[in-house]
């Protein structure tokens, strides 16, 4: 007999062995999926002009990062100063923030961490230039640049053209401080849907950012890195022979929002586990996990039980609508679920439990997990 025959069954199903280890509300993270997708990436990044620097925000966990190092990436991305203070005593050694760092609390964390770490941080603005400036100068720090431009997004950013160029001006003259490129994020695209209008869109958007480097190199500064792309846009960017650099996080984990637009090559490693704790009429099954176990963000989780649809989330429960198979549901049956967005969902957690054909085999901790600083 194996481990899996012993755990309580699911809808008639016998269950995976964790089922009976882990309590709930708990992640999981199938290794083989996540392995199988970091590889995925590292050999399409292999065929292409850019290196792959993948985005941590997703995972903000030291043991994936290592696998994505492992894989070949360059370095990791972060969003915040305290993801990369996270991943930074977790030994990771080369890190973007790809994120403008703003007051003095945040850079003085930030030199501090440059002396330990080589820290990449994004400009767009000329007083926090300055600023940074200085708390390295203080530090005796040296932080590299990207300044960011805006190809459509409308987030941060400056646009092409003469005002990226004024900045990596004053970059460049700024003590301290290294210029090292530009980032130029396409995350207004990431999910446009059908396809061919985010490729074309994303082709046009991108072109944004080869104008804003020939538009500095035309007056004497070299731009040697172009950053950005995601998950939902790699395929596309990914070939753009002047980009240097890609930032996707999602595909290690994938998510069913991905799923849902396109993310055929990757596989979704990273579920939710959920007990039934009520039946409380046919055709309903409650779960003790509702907006603090799982996103809401973009829609509801797939449920992964045949019959079985997500219907309602409230703090602590969910609802669940059950039909067919799906009504032999007990309670004290556990249920998995892909999250629907998986960077907010992993920020719910501080561990993922590690799973190796249905059997627990390790646990890893959200180290960034709330280093939202
Ligand atoms: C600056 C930046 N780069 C890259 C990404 C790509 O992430 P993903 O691949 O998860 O879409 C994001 C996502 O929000 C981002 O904000």
């Amino acid at each position: 007999m194996t481990a899996r025959d012993t755990a309580s069954p699911t809808a008639g199903r016998p269950a995976p062995a964790f089922y009976d280890e882990v309590d709930t509300p708990a992640l999981v993270l199938d290794k083989a999926k996540l392995t199988r997708n970091i590889r995925t990436m590292a050999d399409f990044v292999a065929g292409g002009p850019a290196q792959l620097r993948p985005h941590a925000k997703t995972h903000k966990c030291v043991e994936i990062a290592r696998l994505q190092l492992d894989a070949g990436a360059v370095g990791i991305t972060c969003a915040k100063v305290g993801e990369a203070e996270a991943l930074a005593d977790g030994g990771i050694a080369d890190i973007l923030i790809a994120n403008e760092i703003v007051g003095p609390l945040k850079l003085a964390r930030l030199v501090e961490l440059a002396k330990r770490c080589t820290i990449t941080v994004a400009v767009d603005d000329a007083g926090n230039v300055r600023q940074l400036s200085k708390a390295a100068v203080a530090a005796g720090v040296i932080l590299r640049c990207y300044v960011e431009v805006n190809v459509g997004m409308d987030r941060c950013g400056v646009e092409p053209g003469a005002p990226a160029l004024a900045l990596v001006r004053q970059v460049v003259a700024a003590d301290g401080l290294a210029f090292c490129g530009l980032q130029a994020y396409e995350g207004h695209l990431q999910n446009l849907m059908p396809f061919e209008e985010r490729r074309a869109r994303t082709e046009i958007d991108m072109r944004k950012a080869l104008a804003a480097k020939d538009f500095i190199e035309a007056a004497g500064l070299r731009v040697d890195q172009i950053s950005g792309c995601g998950t939902g846009t790699h395929t596309i960017t990914g070939r753009l022979l002047w980009m240097t650099e890609l930032q996707c996080g999602s595909y290690a984990t994938m998510d069913a929002q991905y799923a849902a637009v396109g993310g055929a090559d990757y596989e979704n490693a990273l579920t939710v586990l959920l007990t039934v704790i009520s039946r409380p009429r046919p055709g309903r099954a409650i779960v003790d996990g509702g907006l603090k176990s799982i996103t809401a963000e973009f829609g509801d989780p797939t449920v992964l039980v045949e019959g079985a649809t997500w219907f309602d989330f409230s703090e602590e429960h969910g609802e669940i609508r059950l039909e067919g198979s799906a009504e032999e549901l007990r309670v004290g049956d556990k249920i998995e679920l892909i999250p629907r967005h998986g960077c907010t969902t992993v920020n719910l957690y501080d561990r993922y439990h590690v799973v190796e054909d249905g059997v627990l085999t390790d646990v890893w901790r959200v180290a960034a997990r709330g280093r939202s600083q």
